[in-house]
């Protein structure tokens, strides 16, 4: 099956990513040097893109890499199975060397072989599996790559996908017991990325939290129009449609940069053109490809308003916001409880404080959704 002209819903490879070059290369320099990092950032912004893209640059430079996606995990077990595999991979070759081994691949050649690779960890801890407590599999786990590290002589970066979710699947004093592994490694280096981010930022921010200063905390930049105007004629000439300036500008003004709208408004003007049997992108296509996008997302949409209606005052800040008004000035009601919704969509990542102190759309596409449904509102 041919690959879509513009990625959308997960992680892109590295021809997709639009200009992130110098945060790749920073990135991939600090995590090898030993610092520890975190990203936070809004859904759907290449948080996940560009750590599997820094992992794959690392590996070529023959460092260790672990990959673990807390999403994925529900008990402490299993993510302890996780990292241990994630670790283990770096040395087996296979993703999912635990279950091979418990699998009684040993008895044949290939398990033989398996075990053969990581028998020197296995003597030093002990094989992980059955008739261990979870805590015990917990603290090998988090142990395992330093071992690793020391063993090979090589720097090992781990990467923490949803690292918020740790709270859910293990409990908050989990952090601590990770912190006081994590804290005294050598050769490791971790890079943390969360989507919620006034739980990350709380988590790696606050005095009184297990991780505070333990990474540090650089922002994602946004794209600059330029590489995008770049990226997005050239996607379009590959498929032999004609854009001009004008054209590229109004798809960026209506997405307003962010990566996966902008992608999925171009996919949608794509199939509008072929539909049309057109190789012309004009504005009346963009026109038509931002009413299909609009509706493809008005689901998701819809959802995060429901979410949000829940909390006073909220979407009364939200809709005012989006009509333009200043929020303290503009807006009736409590100063106080307008303040309180302020803070829940800013860590909801819903809007965000611009350079001159006022207040924007993180998803512009969501403020334009809102403006036409307001009297439903
Ligand atoms: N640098 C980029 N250039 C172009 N598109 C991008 C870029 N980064 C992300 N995208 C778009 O955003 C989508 C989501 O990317 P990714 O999964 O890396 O984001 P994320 O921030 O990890 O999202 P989530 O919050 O769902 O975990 C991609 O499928 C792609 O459409
Ligand atoms: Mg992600």
């Amino acid at each position: 099956m041919p690959s879509r002209l513009f990625p959308l819903g997960g992680p892109v490879s590295e021809k997709d990513i639009v200009d992130r070059e110098d945060f790749l290369l920073s990135l991939g320099i600090r995590l090898i040097e030993g610092q520890s990092i975190m990203l936070a950032g809004p859904r759907r912004i290449g948080k996940t893109s560009l750590a599997l893209e820094v992992l794959r640059r690392l590996k070529t430079k023959d460092s260790y890499v672990a990959f673990i996606d807390l999403f994925r995990y529900n008990t402490k077990k299993q993510l302890s199975l996780a990292i241990i595999d994630a670790c283990l991979e770096n040395r087996s070759g296979i993703s999912k060397t635990t279950a091979a081994l418990k699998d009684g691949l040993k008895r044949i050649a290939s398990g033989a072989r398996l075990t053969a690779k990581i028998q020197d960890l296995e003597f030093e801890v002990g094989l992980p599996g059955e008739g261990r407590d979870d805590d015990e599999l917990f603290n090998y786990a988090l142990r395992l790559p330093e071992i690793l590290a020391k063993k090979d002589k090589k720097q090992i970066v781990v990467v923490f996908d949803e690292f918020q979710e740790v709270i859910r699947i293990a409990g908050e004093d989990t952090l601590k017991v990770m912190r006081s592994y994590f804290q005294r490694q050598e050769g490791v280096s971790y890079l943390f990325l969360g989507s919620k981010e006034g739980m990350m930022n709380t988590i790696f921010g606050d005095k009184r939290q297990a991780f505070y200063r333990f990474a540090t905390i650089l922002p994602i930049p946004p794209i600059p129009t330029d590489a995008w105007k770049e990226y997005l004629s050239s996607k379009y000439l590959e498929k032999r449609i004609a854009v001009n300036e004008r054209t590229i500008l109004e798809i960026l003004d209506l997405s307003g940069g962010h990566p996966q709208d902008t992608m999925l408004l171009c996919s949608e003007i794509y199939y509008a053109l072929i539909e049309a049997g057109e190789a012309t992108l004009t504005l009346d296509f963009v026109r038509t490809g931002y009413t299909r996008a609009l509706l493809t997302l008005s689901p998701v949409f819809d959802e995060l308003l429901d979410e949000l209606g829940k909390v006073a005052n909220v979407r009364h800040v939200l809709i005012g916001i989006a009509k333009g008004l200043r929020i303290y000035s503009g807006l009736s009601g409590n100063p106080n409880e307008i303040k309180r919704a302020v803070d829940t969509l800013v860590s909801r990542a819903v809007i965000e404080k611009s350079s001159r102190g006022s207040y924007n759309f993180v998803e512009p596409m969501l403020k334009h959704y809102l403006i036409e449904k307001i009297d439903v509102y």
